[in-house]
């Protein structure tokens, strides 16, 4: 090659290198955006009068699955906490939704805070009227997770209605991987990472403190803190 060419190669290698690094972000993120449309367009069923407001940095990935809203609006990514504006924030913290042969069922306004992740494998979640959930709380399904209305998620709260893994001990065989589904009553508020597992109910108006593990169900009307989640308050009122 000769010595011009070669010169000039190293010159415009660079710039060419970037350019088309850029050009290929580009047309990768809108054919993304454009499979996001087109699953969307498919899975989302919105009863008449009931809308849907999604931050366009919201990532899905629905896979014969339905987002059906009847009654109200879902909004994902959008509103945040008053608290909220600097820690939990669309621009950095996506909402994910990611459904597989699944149904998320909203029954009137609904709000799902920067961050909140949906997973759902083979599972129907239920989420009824006047429900915020705040920043970077995940709800992980592989059975049913109801959700009543009026229920308060802090930010980092973690529904699970699967441990995820099998498991065996010395004394007992393997057993199948643990999977029983969640029930929220209504006005229910579930304090700062706050866990709720397997297999639990709260009934109405149960409040879970901070940082508590529940893995029991828990009676109308009560306070529950620690690891695991024990009773420390009865007749307890909370409001927003
Ligand atoms: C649920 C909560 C509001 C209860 O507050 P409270 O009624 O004033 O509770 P108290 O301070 O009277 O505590 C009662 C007892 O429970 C214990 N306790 C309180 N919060 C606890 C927690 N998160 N984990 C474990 N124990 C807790 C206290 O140490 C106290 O124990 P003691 O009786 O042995 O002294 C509070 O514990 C909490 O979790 N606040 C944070 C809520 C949140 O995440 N807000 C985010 C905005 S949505």
């Amino acid at each position: 090659m000769g010595k011009a060419r070669k010169k000039l190669i190293s010159k415009y290698y660079g710039p060419a290198q970037i350019i088309y690094g850029r050009l290929f972000y580009l047309v990768k993120h809108l054919h993304n955006k454009w499979h996001t449309y087109k699953s969307l367009r498919r899975s989302i069923q919105l009863d008449e009068g009931s809308t849907i407001g999604i931050h366009h940095s919201t990532m899905f990935n629905l896979n014969n699955s339905k987002i059906i809203v009847r009654n109200g609006s879902l909004k994902i990514g959008i509103d945040f906490g008053y608290f909220d504006g600097g820690v939990y924030d669309s621009r950095k913290d996506n909402c994910r939704i990611y459904m597989v042969n699944s149904t998320l069922e909203i029954d009137g306004n609904v709000s799902l805070f920067p961050g909140v992740v949906i997973s759902a494998i083979n599972a129907k979640v239920t989420i009824k009227d006047g429900t915020i959930i705040n920043g970077g709380s995940h709800i992980i399904a592989l059975k049913d997770i109801e959700i009543g209305q009026n229920c308060l998620f802090a930010q980092g709260v973690m529904v699970r209605d699967n441990d995820g893994h099998k498991l065996s001990t010395e004394i007992s065989e393997e057993v199948n991987m643990g999977i029983e589904g969640i029930r929220i009553g209504n006005h229910c508020w579930l304090g700062q990472k706050s866990m709720v597992l397997k297999g639990t109910e709260l009934k109405d108006n149960v409040i879970v403190a901070a940082g508590a593990v529940v893995t029991k169900s828990v009676a109308a009307n009560n306070l529950v803190a620690g690891i695991p989640a024990k009773v420390i308050k009865e007749n307890v009122k909370w409001s927003a």
